[in-house]
């Protein structure tokens, strides 16, 4: 080693540090595929490669879209033929839609192998289409597939046009948890089609209402304000305030994410699930018997009750929330509540900590439309905010 020039210093420390941006546009459009549409061929006109191979686009769609438009891929296959420069693979690949197609490992294999037999790759296109369980099982196998191919969410429920469908998670349940195995991928476009709500069972467009309440008591009380008026229309699905509760809720929940600062959730702070914990909890607890905005519900009424009785909000607040539930007709899964000791849901709030790391952070509210953190939970006022909501004449009081 005599003579010879050091080159490294073993002292040294190397920084790395970059910035990844990202963009992404979320259209409001409704019969996306009908051929007079042009969002999707202008979509591919600008982002398709220039030279070499056409990138590919491979569908994956819901079982319960499929079920109520059996000629979407037909449709798809005709509107393909108008769009230039992308090859659309002929095989559309149907999966059951629900919180099964997360729990299924047959069915993430079976997406896998679907983009690896298809050449899908970083240049290429997995589409899903369905609801927000689908898109978070979609999401996750075209984000580890060659460590990530694009993919694009055709959102088909209230809650994931509201919601799930246009932000930047995907997951899948493992370990018999739920979300277990998951990425933070953001999208390469969303596109909501309204024209897919009218199929959905009045469940599964009453569900997603309760991300709605959520948003508007965390961050915006006009919001509020305006589902207390229109209540009733909601309630009967009308399908104005419908879609207008979709886009208010979209652009609340986006706005979070863009503005924060902590798209992926690197602290332990996950303001956007108030009401959470416990939803997460009860949905494992009636094995997903209970729709996710269904738990959403019961959980923000169990959070908003806690914060009447921790002295953050007076009874007129904490009133108005559960009337409200009541008028978009959530209260027979309140039921669910009865069913459990209140040990067991108790444990949602490890479980959840757990999930985000660090120390235990729970949005509660101070007021409506404004969400703040705690760090502990009292568990005896819990239990006390629990037995409140589970005696039969809670509604009526309220
Ligand atoms: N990634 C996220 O950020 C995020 C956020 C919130 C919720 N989620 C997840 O979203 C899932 C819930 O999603 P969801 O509420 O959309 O329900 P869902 O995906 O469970 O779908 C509910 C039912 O509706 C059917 N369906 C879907 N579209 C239809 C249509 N247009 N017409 C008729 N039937 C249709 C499905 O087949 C299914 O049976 C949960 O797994 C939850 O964890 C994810
Ligand atoms: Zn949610």
């Amino acid at each position: 080693m005599k003579n010879k020039t050091k080159v490294a210093n073993e002292s040294s420390v190397l920084q790395a540090r970059f910035m990844v941006p990202y963009q992404y546009e979320i259209h409001f459009t409704s019969d996306l595929f009908a051929i007079e549409n042009p969002l999707v061929r202008e979509y591919f006109s600008q982002h398709k490669k220039l030279k070499g191979q056409k990138p590919k686009v491979l569908f994956m769609i819901d079982q319960g879209v499929v079920d109520h438009h059996p000629d979407l891929s037909t449709r798809i296959g005709l509107y393909f033929d108008t769009v230039d420069g992308v090859e659309c693979i002929n095989k559309k690949y149907i999966f059951p839609g629900g919180e099964q197609v997360k729990n299924s490992r047959k069915d993430q294999d079976a997406m896998l192998q679907a983009i690896d037999e298809h050449g899908i790759d970083r240049h290429s296109y997995v589409i899903g289409i369905g609801g927000g369980a689908l898109l978070d099982a979609v999401g996750y196998a075209a984000a580890i597939s060659h460590r990530g191919v694009r993919h694009i969410r055709v959102p088909t429920t209230v809650l994931s046009q509201n919601d799930s469908g246009i932000g930047v998670k995907n997951g899948i349940n493992y370990f018999n948890k739920k979300n277990y195995l998951g990425s933070f991928t953001p999208p390469e476009a969303v596109w909501n089609d309204l024209d897919f709500l009218s199929t959905l069972s009045d469940r599964d467009k009453r569900s997603g209402l309760s991300e709605a309440v959520k948003v508007a008591l965390i961050k915006d009380r006009q919001f509020f304000e305006w589902l207390e008026e229109y209540s009733k229309s909601l309630n009967s699905f009308d399908e104005e305030a419908l879609q207008e509760s979709i886009i208010v809720c979209a652009r609340l929940h986006l706005n979070h994410i863009t503005t924060s600062g902590d798209p992926f959730e690197r602290g332990s702070a996950r303001p956007l699930d108030f009401g959470h914990w416990a939803a997460h909890k009860l949905e494992h607890l009636t094995d997903y018997e209970i729709r996710h905005g269904e738990a959403v519900a019961v959980g923000i009424v169990l959070d908003t009750v806690y914060s009447y009785l921790m002295g953050y909000i007076d009874e007129n607040s904490m009133n108005r929330v559960v009337s409200l539930f009541d008028q978009l007709g959530f209260n027979e899964y309140f039921d669910y509540l009865r069913h459990y000791e209140s040990k067991a849901l108790l444990q949602g709030l490890e479980e959840f900590r757990e999930h985000l790391g660090g120390k235990l952070t729970v949005t509660l509210i101070d007021r409506i439309g404004h969400g703040f953190e705690v760090h502990e939970i009292d568990t005896e006022k819990m239990k006390m905010a629990l037995k409140r909501i589970t005696q039969p004449t809670f509604y009526y009081e309220n």
